[in-house]
């Protein structure tokens, strides 16, 4: 619970502070995909680390698996301590996340953060999850009357961008990754990095045109490959996106995609892999 203040002095700087982030949502833009049932799907969030963290720590910041994290990135797993490997800072990686459907649009809710002395909503947002959310998203998700009094140890709420798309982009499979735009990309360059077109990336975006600005959160369609085995209940909707892997069916089986053809390649699991998970 924010700690309660005189009414008027705590109205008075949330109306500065609605002032102010209505200038902010003006200039950045993210695309949002509606949604009317409540199945969650399989997302990727473009993430860059903002200091040195360990595998388990970035897994610890976005609340997923920090296998699942290496095997997106397609880093060998099968080393001796691999949770412990560290990320240098302004690495760029992908963060696969669960998708959900909340109040009619996507987004992932899977995510909260615990404050730390220093932190600020803007140093959260812009820093630690490298503009993927906005102090204003967190200030609203968390119901936060006054964002210049945060609590140290607080529980928040980390609102992040997904999309699904039905898991196709043009009838192929495929797995969105939100994508924040950096002060020196261009719609050309993005679409080269990701081996899709600009056209593309603007029918999906639903772009009027091909300027892009640096913060803006664009939904980028990486090729994947899609299993169909209705076997595995959990694994119904694996899909691996290309030049990647993903250990499923309880940790038994490894499948990959790519970089040749986009068939999803299983094997079983290295023992390495299943000691990792049976400790
Ligand atoms: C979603 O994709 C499945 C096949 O993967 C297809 O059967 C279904 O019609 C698609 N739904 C929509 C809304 O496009
Ligand atoms: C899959 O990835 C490889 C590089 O890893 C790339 O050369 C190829 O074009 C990609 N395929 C598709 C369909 O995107």
């Amino acid at each position: 619970m924010p700690n309660q203040k005189p009414v008027f002095i705590s109205f008075y700087k949330a109306l500065l502070f609605i002032i102010f982030t209505n200038v902010a949502l003006v200039t950045s833009k993210s695309t949002i995909e509606p949604c009317s049932n409540s199945d969650s799907c399989n997302s990727l969030l473009g993430y860059t680390l903002y200091t040195d963290l360990k595998v388990a720590e970035v897994a610890s910041l976005f609340q997923v698996d920090p296998i699942s994290i290496l095997t997106a990135n397609a880093i060998d797993i099968s080393y001796p301590d691999v949770e412990n490997h560290i990320l240098p800072a302004q690495l760029f990686i992908k963060i696969p996340i669960l998708c959900s459907c909340v109040d009619g649009i996507r987004k992932s809710v899977s995510t909260n953060y615990k404050t730390r002395p220093q932190d600020t909503l803007s140093s959260i947002a812009d820093s630690i999850y490298a503009g993927l959310v906005s102090a204003d998203q967190i200030r609203e998700a968390n119901s936060i009357a006054d964002p210049t009094v945060l609590d140290v140890g607080e529980n928040l709420l980390v609102p992040l961008p997904c999309t699904c798309f039905n898991n196709t982009d043009n009838g192929l499979p495929a797995i969105y990754l939100s994508y924040v735009v950096k002060p020196v990309d261009t719609l050309a360059g993005i679409a080269a990095s990701y081996s899709t077109t600009i056209t593309d990336l603007m029918n999906v975006n639903a772009m009027g045109s091909s300027s892009v600005k640096a913060g803006d959160i664009l939904a980028v369609p990486l090729s994947a490959c899609a299993s169909n085995f209705p076997k595995y209940a959990s694994d119904r909707g694996l899909i691996v996106p290309n030049g990647s892997y993903a250990i499923t069916a309880s940790h038994c089986v490894q499948c990959s995609c790519g970089p040749g053809s986009l068939n999803l390649y299983c094997t079983p699991a290295s023992l390495a892999v299943l000691f990792k998970h049976a400790m």
